[in-house]
């Protein structure tokens, strides 16, 4: 399937590893110039690299979607370098340790600016610039457990909460613009980021209906399709992409019982 991106730039935040990376090279492929950012200089250049040997170009500069003034001055440069933005896909993101009435209060709202307010900062730096181009679509990276409270991931369910509702208003504000707002919520992801959470993420398949965690890739390949044209109609949504993870009691259970 064409999802015809082939003339349009997209900007994808936290596009240095994981889920963003993932996205980042889909985009490419599919014919998007395609500018990534994260906060270390050493992730950008491996990942433009590993990408670039596979035939894939990525741009990108260093950037902090906590930092208003870092964010702009990226967002700046991609205008300046691209003449347009028609994506942008709001992915950087960090998780949470502990149990949240025992957080400090720096690590609480490191984890609402990093997730949440980060949301709010790079739509409303970029989106006048897509305007610019004619509209666009943005797309956040929310999680399931914005719908579902995880215990012990601290702030994080809180500030994908808050994620979904942004999502809802952006897409309401920008509507008149010729902009789509939308997000995913994706389950269990084999990312980096899972890995420091949880170590061991064997267990965490039981979880699921499909008995296994998201490769980046499935989550990249929703987020594609999400940003191009094709989705025309969706706003506003906020898209499940779990491996039907918590809509059935004992998923696990059928796997021991599958030749019954
Ligand atoms: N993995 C999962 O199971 C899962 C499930 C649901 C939702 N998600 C969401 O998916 C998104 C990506 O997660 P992931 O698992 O792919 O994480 P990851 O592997 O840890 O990658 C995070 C990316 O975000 C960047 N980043 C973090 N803080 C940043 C900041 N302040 N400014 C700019 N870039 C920043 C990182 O680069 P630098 O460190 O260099 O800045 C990196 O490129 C997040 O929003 C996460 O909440 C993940």
């Amino acid at each position: 399937m064409d999802l015809g991106l082939k003339n349009k730039v997209a900007v994808v935040t936290g596009g240095t590893l994981g889920i963003g990376l993932a996205t980042a090279r889909i985009l490419a492929r599919e014919g998007a110039t395609v500018v990534i950012c994260g906060r270390s200089q050493d992730k950008l250049d491996a990942a433009i690299a590993a990408a670039k040997e596979e035939g894939i170009l990525l741009q990108g500069k260093t950037a902090d979607v906590t930092d208003e003034a870092s964010f702009a001055a990226f967002s700046h440069w991609v205008w300046s370098e691209f003449g347009r933005v028609d994506i942008l896909v709001n992915n950087a993101g960090r998780g949470s340790p502990g149990a949240a009435l025992s957080l400090e209060k720096e690590v609480w709202q490191n984890v609402l600016d990093t997730n949440l307010t980060s949301v709010w900062n790079c739509s409303k730096v970029i989106s006048p610039y897509m305007e610019r181009s004619g509209g666009g679509a943005i797309v956040n990276v929310s999680s399931l457990s914005g719908r579902i409270a995880f215990t012990h991931q601290g702030a994080y369910p809180v500030s994908k909460a808050g994620v979904n509702a942004l999502t809802r208003v952006m897409a309401s504000e920008l509507a008149a613009k010729n902009i789509r707002v939308v997000a995913v919520a994706p389950g269990f992801t084999e990312t980096e980021m899972l890995k420091k959470k949880y170590g061991d993420t064997s267990f965490l398949t039981d979880t699921t209906i499909l008995h296994r965690l998201a490769k980046p890739e499935e989550i990249g390949q929703l987020i594609a399709f999400l940003a191009s044209d094709l989705a025309g109609y969706i706003t506003a949504e906020v898209v499940e992409i779990s491996g039907g993870a918590f809509q059935v009691r004992d998923p696990g259970w059928s796997w021991d019982r599958k030749n019954d």
